[in-house]
């Protein structure tokens, strides 16, 4: 939740403060975190300053957010010293893939921090907070426990913020174990949540005014949670479902494995109305012999023929992809390989990364580690190449009429900023009343990332 969202601190009320790092699952998770605290009476702050707990909600996908994480911690280490001696307490909370991969270490390292709380293990997190309170007791938590942490959780409230689009975790973990890749060991074994409490949430999401909703998971196409019927159901099966809630109007999802893109989820793209034109689908590479290294247990060809059958179900669709530059072994000829790929396919958007050795993953413990000059150059040819994709896709949205989800007040006066149907940021010149509102917009300028229009009467 932004801050212009948070409710004002009352006097005296307990306050909390919840700092995100990282995915989208993170964002969901915060939000778990300062509801499960507001059923405690906690009002969420938009700063630490103001707050009595802290939460840092981290992530350990890529180097420096450790490092990141202790810096953050030895501020907050020096703000809560300097109230203890105007006799006022600071609960500090580290919680997130961080808290699991490093546990007690953390504690050891930073004694300001009070909870040390894993993913797995957030809805205990008001008891913690309570116990920590009252007694000063220390908590590390990183288990994996058998229950379903959702179900542990207070239920959402229907009445907190405004924000028009909301996540929805339905899927947590991954089985796929690639190697270069620390989820399955942060969040554990792949879990789907049942179909019925997920059509429950979303009904209360949207009672709160949400209009469209993003199904999260870290593998979320291989979603398989339980439905009516007491058999498993298919992410396009729990899309459908959702669709029928009326006023949801707009359904997205990330993240997806190439290989769990079933035909049955690829024509939801054709005939479901409410899903977007949108997908995220990581290839990591374009080498066979580094997809292999990798363990993604796809080909480069095989991702083509994936987009093939994408395109020819929803041609306008918006393709996103992730990607990694300097795994071990890498070739010049092979990483031109990832650039031929890119070069055809065609993305509208894209994320890449220099390979980060994690401890822990098989790739890390491999010879060839490759440069960090050479991982920064490939990179830079690879961004250049995604800029310029990037840009072309908006530029060819100029002149188009593309219905647009407003979601909140625009930088500028008088300007409000929505979404198109393929996640590209609008502005346009309009009044507070057009936020939640699906409206068309004529697209009449173009950046890489943004999109201008004017409304279309
Ligand atoms: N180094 C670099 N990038 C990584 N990712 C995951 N692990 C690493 C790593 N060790 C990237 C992948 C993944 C995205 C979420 O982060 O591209 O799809
Ligand atoms: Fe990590 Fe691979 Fe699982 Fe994605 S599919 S979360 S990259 S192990």
């Amino acid at each position: 939740m932004s801050a212009d969202q948070s409710p004002k601190a009352q006097a005296g009320a307990k306050t909390v403060y919840v700092k995100t790092f990282g995915c989208q699952m993170n964002v969901y998770d915060s939000e778990r975190m300062t509801e499960a605290l507001a059923a405690d009476g906690y009002v969420e702050v938009a700063t630490a300053e103001a707050a009595d707990v802290i939460v840092l909600n981290t992530c350990h996908i890529r180097e420096k957010a450790a490092e990141k994480l202790y810096s953050d911690l030895g501020r907050i280490r020096e703000m809560k010293s300097e109230r203890l001696a105007q006799g006022r307490s600071t609960v500090v909370a580290v919680a997130g893939c961080v808290a699991q991969a490093e546990g007690q270490e953390i504690m050891r390292r930073q004694p300001a921090v009070d909870i040390v709380v894993g993913p797995q293990s957030y809805h205990q997190l008001p008891e913690m907070v309570a116990q920590a309170t009252a007694g000063r007791a220390r908590f590390v938590e990183t288990a994996f426990p058998d229950d379903e942490k959702f179900k542990l959780l207070p239920e959402r409230p229907q009445t907190r913020g405004t924000a028009r689009t909301a996540f929805l975790t339905v899927q947590e973990g991954c089985d796929k174990f690639c190697t270069f890749c620390v989820v399955p060991y942060t969040r554990g074994a792949e879990y789907s949540r049942a179909v019925a409490d997920l059509v429950a949430e979303a009904e209360r999401l949207v009672a709160r005014g949400v209009v469209e909703l993003t199904l999260l998971g870290q593998n979320v196409n291989a979603y398989h949670g339980i439905g009516a019927d007491g058999a498993p159901w298919t992410l396009a099966r729990l899309i459908g479902a959702l669709s029928r809630i009326d006023g949801l109007e707009r359904l997205r999802y990330t993240t997806s494995h190439p290989r769990d893109m079933g035909d049955d989820l690829i024509l939801a793209h054709r005939d479901e109305a409410k899903l977007m034109p949108y997908l995220h689908l990581p290839v990591q590479s374009g080498a066979d012999r580094i997809l292999a290294a990798m363990n993604r247990k796809h080909t480069a060809d095989d991702y083509r023929r994936i987009v093939a059958k994408i395109r020819a179900a929803r041609p306008d669709i918006a393709l996103s992809t992730d990607i990694i530059v300097g795994f071990p072994g890498e070739t010049e000829q092979e990483f031109r390989r990832t650039l031929d790929l890119v070069a055809e396919t065609g993305f509208a958007q894209a994320y890449s990364f220099k390979y980060s050795p994690r401890a822990g993953t098989p790739a890390a413990k491999l010879d060839d580690q490759i440069p960090d000059e050479v991982a920064s150059e490939r990179l830079t040819r690879l961004q250049g190449l995604l800029n310029a994709q990037a840009s072309a896709f908006n530029a060819g949205l100029v002149g188009r009429t593309v219905p647009v989800l407003f979601e909140r007040i625009g930088r500028r006066t008088g300007q409000v900023m929505g979404r198109s149907p393929y996640l590209q940021v609008v502005n346009a010149d309009g009044a507070d009343a057009l936020i939640g509102r699906i409206v068309p917009v004529e697209i009449t300028a173009s950046s890489p990332h943004q999109l201008s229009g004017v409304l279309a009467a």
